[in-house]
């Protein structure tokens, strides 16, 4: 996996997941930093970032001080590189930024920021766990300092992540207590965890260029048929350089809970609201920040197995559901331009 990623094996820390190891990113490089006097205390990062990135920024920020800047989003849910260099200041210590939006599937300008970032000696977290197995990528393309990274999102076991950490990285542990993993994560790892993950991202990464280009298609297919096939919805995110994946989309008059339970009858299994947040019903943070419809949402993940016929039932089940559901509400659909005449 080191390999893989581009770290030597020295630069890997397992964790229990994803959010894991984005603290240690977040938290553990501060704690680096404060120990070795640096006096540097704010982050920027993205209002689209995955909760646990807000969660670990917000906490430095309340507990410690830190100042922190959001930097916002265009209406495809895609950071501009340009407002991430404005925000840094003298005293910024680290900028926090994901490579693909984990609900929209945009694609972030990760490079671009990281030059900026080593001319002014700013440390560098990308969140890659949407990506790491399903786009090529190691840390030194990503232009990363630390990469956190999640088992389960490229077919993996579930309660495996990691954070690869480059030659200017610096994390002190969270759980301290022995001198596992050079002391950057103390207690025991899970071996069979690790070794199936090692083994599913070397299987997800010799089918990745077969693999991308499927999808891309699919995807392309869902975006073209979907505002065709249902009224009043919005299909969000950028149309290129966006995650292979993932489709989100919104149609007005309809519950979005109410939706996935309508599609899971019909056999389908889609996300909405906020992809970790579906108990809270509050809307999704990414939506809200992109500026874009936040009702009736779905979100729609494209697997390595599916192809143009599932998207066609899918577009199918979807035109169906919001059409009983709208029927059911008795909200009626926008009247056409002749009907207000
Ligand atoms: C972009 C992103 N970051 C972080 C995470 C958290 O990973 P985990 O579920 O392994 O904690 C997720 C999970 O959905 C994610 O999509």
């Amino acid at each position: 996996m080191a390999e893989t990623l581009g770290v030597p094996e020295s630069g890997l820390v397992w964790t229990g997941s994803g959010t894991e190891a984005i603290a240690l990113a977040v938290l553990g490089s501060a704690r680096a930093a404060e120990r070795r006097g640096d006096r540097r205390r704010h982050l920027v990062t993205s209002a689209v970032e995955h909760s646990s990135v807000l969660a670990a920024c917000e906490r430095l920020r309340d507990e410690a001080g830190y100042g922190l800047s959001v930097v916002g989003v265009d209406r495809s849910g895609v950071v501009d590189a340009a407002e991430v260099v404005a925000a840094l200041r003298d005293d910024t210590l680290a900028v926090h930024l994901q490579h693909a939006n984990h609900e929209v599937g945009a694609l972030q300008p990760t490079h671009e920021v990281s030059v900026a970032c080593r001319e002014r000696g700013v440390l560098l977290h990308v969140d890659a766990c949407q990506t790491v197995g399903q786009l090529g990528l190691t840390l030194g393309t990503l232009g990363a300092d630390l990469l956190s990274g999640s088992s389960a999102k490229f077919g993996g076991p579930r309660g495996v992540g990691f954070l690869a950490i480059g030659d200017r990285g610096r994390v002190d542990a969270l759980v301290a207590g022995d001198e596992r993993q050079r002391r950057r994560r103390a207690g025991m790892e899970d071996v069979p965890g690790i070794a199936a993950a090692a083994v599913a991202l070397t299987v997800a990464t010799s089918r990745l260029d077969t693999e991308r280009s499927a999808r891309e298609l699919v995807r392309r297919h869902l975006r073209a048929r979907l505002p065709a096939a249902v009224e009043d919805l919005e299909v969000h995110g950028p149309l290129a350089d966006a995650h292979p994946g993932i489709v989100a989309a919104s149609a007005l008059y309809v519950d979005g809970e109410a939706l996935v339970a309508e599609l899971d009858s019909a056999g389908v299994a889609v996300h909405s609201g906020s992809s970790c947040a579906t108990t809270s019903g509050r809307p999704s943070h990414v939506l809200v920040a992109m500026g874009v419809l936040t009702h009736g949402h779905v979100r729609i993940g494209i697997g390595p197995d599916h192809d143009v016929t599932d998207a066609d039932r899918f577009v199918d089940a979807l035109t169906d559901a919001v059409g009983r559901l709208r029927a059911h509400t008795g909200l009626r659909r926008r009247p056409a331009p002749q009907e207000t005449a």
